[in-house]
């Protein structure tokens, strides 16, 4: 039997009373509540999401005035989360069967299945914007040649045994529970995400 981890976090997330935003709103997903000094938005670079590593944009030389953007900014369609890319047919954040805060590349949307997608949900609270309050997110230093790299991961539960597992942790690195706010973005869409 193929197990799909995300099963019962997909019907809970699509049960829950999603507070919508507007499409045309961009915004940036911030560190909070680390028991750790870090924060700041997180930067896309290389298909996840990181504190410690730049942003990685990219203009192709056929784009006229491209600009460059070395911010990472996100919008909100329906239940998705996406990347605020230019380019055509979109970059979608989509959580991996492994639990990584993953997104699909340039003139792809192949999203292997198993993974979730239905991400856009948000707990408001005192004025501010959380993301999907029903998923437990931790940053792990999982980049051994960038030791001040962190990335983006989830718990998920094994549907067989019931553990719930954090699959950035392999035992010996460190991991830090984290919330996501969202904070306005006005600043230009990148034409892509590297
Ligand atoms: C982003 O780009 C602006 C304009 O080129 C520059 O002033 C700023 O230092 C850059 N920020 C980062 C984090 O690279
Ligand atoms: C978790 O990580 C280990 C080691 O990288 C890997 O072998 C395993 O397949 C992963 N589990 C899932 C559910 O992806
Ligand atoms: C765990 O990950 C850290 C950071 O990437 C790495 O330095 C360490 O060697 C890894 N340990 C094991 C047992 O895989
Ligand atoms: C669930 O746990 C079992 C028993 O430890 C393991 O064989 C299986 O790979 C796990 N499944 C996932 C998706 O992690």
């Amino acid at each position: 039997m193929k197990l799909l981890p995300f099963a019962s976090l997909l019907a809970l997330a699509a049960a829950s009373p999603a507070e919508r935003r507007q499409s045309s709103d961009a915004f940036t997903l911030n560190i909070r509540w680390s028991n750790s000094p870090l924060s700041g938005p997180l930067n896309a670079n290389g298909g996840s999401f990181w504190t410690g590593k730049p942003t990685s944009s990219y203009c192709p030389d056929n784009i006229p005035q491209c600009k460059t953007v070395n911010a990472t900014s996100f919008v909100v369609q329906d239940d998705r989360v996406l990347l605020n890319a230019v380019v055509p047919g979109g970059q979608q954040v989509y959580v991996s069967p492994q639990g990584q805060l993953t997104y699909t590349p340039p003139h792809s949307a192949y999203i292997p299945t198993g993974s979730l997608t239905s991400l856009a949900s948000w707990s408001a609270a005192s004025g501010a914007s959380f993301l999907n309050p029903f998923l437990t997110f931790w940053l792990c230093n999982t980049d051994a040649a960038h030791p001040d790299a962190w990335s983006v991961w989830l718990e998920y539960t094994n549907g067989t045994t019931g553990a719930i597992t954090n699959n950035g942790s392999n035992g010996s690195n460190a991991c830090t529970r984290i919330a996501l706010e969202a904070k306005p973005y006005q600043g230009d869409a990148a034409w892509e995400f590297a």
